[in-house]
């Protein structure tokens, strides 16, 4: 199997001067749930928007899907929910599908089809009358996974896609993400949160400071009793820097 995700020494300094990331390599691998974990300010958005072209590496390599991320081909096959998504708060989800399902240049046919896969998906299907301005923050976040999806990427990344949800929203998240790994999809995401990881990843990547501290399958470290995910998470990252 091959890697979706390739970086190889990857750097970024700001221009104002400010380090975001440092020597970063790291691979995920075609149909991995890929954990991309650290604190506040670690460099986790920073590389996200490198992955999609948004922003440009100052120095290292990047191949996503086997190409180049800022080339039209590599882009329609991701899918991205970014850390702050705004709707159109007027419409409902269907209209906001069909929206988005217009922008890619799909024909109505397959718009009508795949809004209700992606409302089965996301459980949103009792929900399809109700404006988005009236979700809760788990209901708004699944219709961004929804429209990410919506034009059958294989890769999927998403940026810090459970924070700020209750309980049962983030295990809705998360059961989404696990339907995505079965339909064979790669998924890729940030959270400051290591609890978010542990049932979820096969493997995890720990930042800190723009520099990866630790990557590996998560089941290496879950289970094994002292030595258990959260106990890495907080030896990497330091005692209280998580609580920023
Ligand atoms: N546009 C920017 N200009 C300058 N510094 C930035 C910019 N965006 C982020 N940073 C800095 O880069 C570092 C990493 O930020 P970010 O990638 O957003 O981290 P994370 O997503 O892990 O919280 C932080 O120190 C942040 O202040
Ligand atoms: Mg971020």
């Amino acid at each position: 199997m091959s890697d979706a995700i390739v970086m190889n020494a990857l750097a970024k300094t700001y221009p104002g001067g400010q380090r975001a990331l440092n020597d970063l390599t790291l691979s995920v691998r075609e149909g991995e749930i890929f954990g991309f974990l650290g604190p506040n300010g670690a460099g986790k958005t920073t590389t996200i928007k490198i992955l999609l072209g948004l922003l440009s590496a100052t120095s290292g390599d990047v191949r996503v899907l086997g190409g180049s991320p800022a080339d039209p081909e590599t882009r329609q096959q991701v899918g991205y929910l970014p850390e702050v998504a705004n709707y159109y708060e007027f419409m409902n989800i269907r209209e906001l599908l069909r929206f988005y399902g217009a922008l890619c240049g799909m024909s109505a046919q397959d718009i009508r089809k795949r809004t209700e896969e992606m409302l089965e998906l996301t459980g949103l299907t009792e929900h399809v009358r109700k404006p988005l301005k009236t979700y809760s923050k788990g209901m708004l976040q699944r219709a961004g996974i929804a429209q990410s999806l919506f034009h059958d990427p294989d890769l999927l990344i998403l940026d810090e896609p459970t924070t700020g949800l209750d309980p049962l929203a983030r295990i809705e998240v998360r059961e989404v993400m696990r339907c995505l790994r079965e339909a064979g999809k790669t998924v890729f995401f940030s959270s400051h949160e290591l609890s978010e990881a542990e049932t979820v990843c096969d493997r995890v990547g720990i930042l800190k400071e723009g520099v990866l501290r630790w990557c590996g399958p998560t089941s290496e470290v879950v289970g094994t009793g002292e030595r258990n995910l959260e106990r890495v998470f907080l030896d990497i990252i330091g005692d209280g820097e998580n609580r920023k």
